[in-house]
């Protein structure tokens, strides 16, 4: 006889699209408008609302922020009904506010869940992230390649030119050294303003989103939740925390990760089988954005469980009020 309270993912998955579904839909008012802090609190509402709808013992890993910076949806924060399966919570209730407010492409809402002890607990300072997509040679790039040397190690590893790899990359005056290096592989840039989630998830993709792999710094946080999503579509990932100051490593020592320079693989982020939502907030590669009709809202929501591989997308009409 199965246990109710063991983690029962194909039971939980619609429940967590329609927490994603939510949050999306709060956000739809604010896009475009200019107000990032707004659009970002009408996303953590909705889904803190419908989170707690569920049936299920959660702790949110990935959040927010600290208890003390973020008083909904932080790190340690208890959600659901208590009645049900004890489970980690990775979230984004917005990823990409900026995205959102300037109406423009890619801005997701995003969550993870696994069984409790499943995602790696990262705190909030930058990772260094690399991502391909699925059906290459195990470790074909590495995060100690330096970045011309990944962009020919993986256009050997798909047996095209160099010219022919598009790399994505999050447009900051830190990475300026890493693509001008790219630059003198004749490779193509993708680069985004914005939402590195999205980014790392275009990978598993590629004939679609045309872009073969993702480098650069951005969110940790951002990176288990992308990992999440490798995890159920294939492909891979690495990352590494980086640390500007003490206040950043005493960060790493509360989330009790000790060696501060280990490169965690994907599976090393997400080490047990999960379910990852995600609802398109503004139009993307991936999903397509809220769209408005008189009287109605639709979201489109991509719904994916690692266990087995499978990738539902699911579009959702609803009254708009
Ligand atoms: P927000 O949605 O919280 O604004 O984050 C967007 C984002 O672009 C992430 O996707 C990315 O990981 C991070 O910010 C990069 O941080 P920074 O803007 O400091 O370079």
């Amino acid at each position: 006889m199965s246990d109710a309270t063991e983690f029962h993912d194909r039971a939980l998955s619609l429940g967590l699209a329609r927490v994603a579904e939510q949050a999306a839909l709060a956000s739809a008012k604010l896009i475009g408008r200019g107000d990032e802090k707004a659009a970002d609190q009408a996303a953590v509402n909705a889904m803190r609302t419908q989170l707690n709808l569920l049936d299920i013992a959660g702790v949110v890993v990935i959040g927010e922020g600290e208890r003390d910076e973020a008083p909904m949806l932080y790190i340690g924060e208890e959600v659901g009904s208590g009645q049900g399966p004890a489970v980690d919570i990775a979230l984004d209730p917005l990823e990409g506010t900026t995205l959102t407010a300037k109406d423009m492409p890619n801005a997701l809402t995003v969550i993870a869940m696994g069984p409790r002890g499943s995602m790696l607990h990262a705190p909030d300072v930058y990772m260094e992230k690399l991502a391909v997509g699925p059906g290459l040679p195990e470790n074909v790039v590495s995060l100690t390649m330096d970045p011309a040397a990944r962009v020919m190690a993986l256009a050997a590893a798909k047996n095209c030119a160099t010219g022919n790899i598009t790399v994505c990359v999050l447009e900051r005056p830190r990475h300026e050294a890493m693509i001008a290096e790219l630059r003198t592989t004749g490779c193509a840039i993708r680069l985004i303003t914005d939402g590195d989630v999205a980014g790392v998830i275009h990978c598993a993709e590629s004939e679609t989103t045309g872009i073969d792999m993702y480098m650069g710094l951005g969110g940790a946080p951002e990176g288990v939740l992308a990992a999440a999503a490798l995890k159920c579509m294939g492909g891979q990932m690495w990352g590494r925390l980086t640390f500007r100051n003490d206040d950043e490593r005493g960060r790493a020592a509360k989330a009790g990760i000790t060696d501060l320079d280990q490169i965690y693989s994907r599976d090393e982020m997400v080490t047990q089988d999960v379910i990852f939502a995600a609802t398109g907030v503004t139009d993307g590669s991936i999903l397509a954005g809220i769209k408005r009709e008189l009287g109605f809202l639709t979201t489109e929501t991509i719904l994916m469980r690692s266990k087995t591989g499978s990738v539902r997308r699911m579009t959702y009409r609803a009254p708009s009020h």
